[in-house]
């Protein structure tokens, strides 16, 4: 695949994997990018997962026919990125490694060696000149690991962003961008938000005209949309007014609530209601529709004189990626001494800027006249504002 007249695509895709870096399920594969920009000298950005390390060297040879690597950019050493950097540099040994000072340390944890002999180390603003390619590198710390390096080419407009801008999916499979690219930021990058935003800052400078991210489709239109998704992920602010009801159910009776004002919120006008269940959904798309809406709601039981697990890990996602900025109402449901909606609150104790709903929905057991009141009555206060 041809990005520009110079720059090519050596990725793979990954349809084998079962959960992506060990916890998230990738219905539709894993794309790990890699480039190479030919010019006088030729420079091939990162590796790829180790299970694809012939298919990515076959791509690259297709690339170079005779000529020779003269560098390797390493942008992230984690290994869906880096696992092959140790076989490429035995196979190209005239090649220069080029990457941060920390992420040679990590080389030396990875492979053994941080290829002192054969490595150039680079930091904010340093410049690497291909011949007509002009390179500059920028440091991204914690985008998502500390020794994260992204590379402008002056000369074709080119990001090549590392982490920044992925999705999951493989390449091979239409889908639309925002949904995993949703789920992979505030899964994999969410709590390092501030961070983010330090990159966007470096990013605004420059004139980008195609982003070739690690991870999904390399951007070629439109930049701003996916720019200002980005800012409003990185900075926690909502991006779809709406409520999110995230809930969990023994019996069947917090469900039931949950359903409950689900359809009161649509029969009022609510703009957009997401529900998910805790326990039988996918936990990251959970998280992501946390962030995604301007409201949450947090429906579950009283378990153990605390809140039922799958709540509890779902609480924890949140408050790690510094969940903010958002209203959150409670339904609590206990058959005898229901603390839940207490347990709940002290876990977002930490949280910045939320707003509780005045309207709690206290349930014994099972739905009665009076807790249906207070579901409508949070229904309408939901909609009010
Ligand atoms: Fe795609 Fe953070 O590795």
């Amino acid at each position: 695949m041809k990005i520009t007249n110079d720059i090519r695509y050596i990725g793979v895709n990954d349809h084998e994997l079962d959960l992506f870096e060990g916890q998230y399920i990738v219905p539709n594969g894993m794309a790990y990018n890699s480039y190479v920009i030919v010019d006088e000298k030729v420079a091939v950005m990162d590796t790829v997962d180790a299970n694809f390390a012939d298919a990515w060297l076959d791509n690259l040879r297709a690339v170079l026919g005779d000529k020779q690597p003269d560098y390797l950019i390493v942008s992230h050493m984690e290994p869906d990125h880096s696992a092959n950097i140790a076989r490429f540099a035995e196979l190209y040994p005239a090649a220069v490694i080029v990457s941060s000072a920390v992420a040679f340390r990590m080389m030396s944890n990875y492979f053994g060696t941080d290829f002192a002999a054969r490595r150039l180390v680079v930091g904010e603003g340093d410049a690497l000149s291909l011949g007509t390619h002009e390179l500059a590198f920028y440091t991204a710390p914690m985008v998502h690991w500390p020794e994260v390096i992204v590379t402008y080419d002056r000369t074709d407009k080119v990001l090549f962003s590392a982490d920044a801008f992925g999705k999951f999916g493989a390449l091979d499979v239409e889908e639309d961008w925002a949904c995993e690219a949703r789920r992979y930021y505030i899964g994999i990058v969410g709590k390092f938000g501030a961070q983010t935003q330090a990159l966007l800052k470096k990013a605004a400078v420059l004139d980008i005209q195609t982003i070739c991210p690690l991870h999904g489709p390399v951007l070629t239109e439109n930049l701003e949309y996916y720019i200002r998704l980005y800012d409003l992920w990185s900075s926690y602010q909502p991006e779809t007014e709406g409520v999110m009801i995230a809930y969990t159910s023994v019996y069947g009776n917090t469900k039931k609530a949950a359903l409950q004002l689900a359809a009161a919120l649509r029969a009022k006008g609510c703009p957009k209601v997401a529900v998910n269940d805790l326990a039988r959904g996918d936990m990251a798309e959970a998280v992501e529709d946390a962030f995604r809406y301007s409201k949450l709601v947090l429906a579950t039981t009283t378990y153990n004189g605390d809140v039922f697990p799958f709540m509890r890990e779902f609480l924890h996602h949140l408050t790690e990626r510094n969940f903010q900025n958002r209203t959150v109402a409670f339904i609590e449901n206990g058959s005898w001494t229901p603390t839940a909606a207490k347990v709940m609150k002290g876990m977002l104790e930490g949280c910045k800027n939320l707003t509780y709903a005045q309207t709690d929905v206290k349930i014994l057991a099972a739905l009665n006249a009076d807790s249906a009141a207070q579901l409508d009555a949070l229904a309408e206060e939901l909609c009010a504002d």
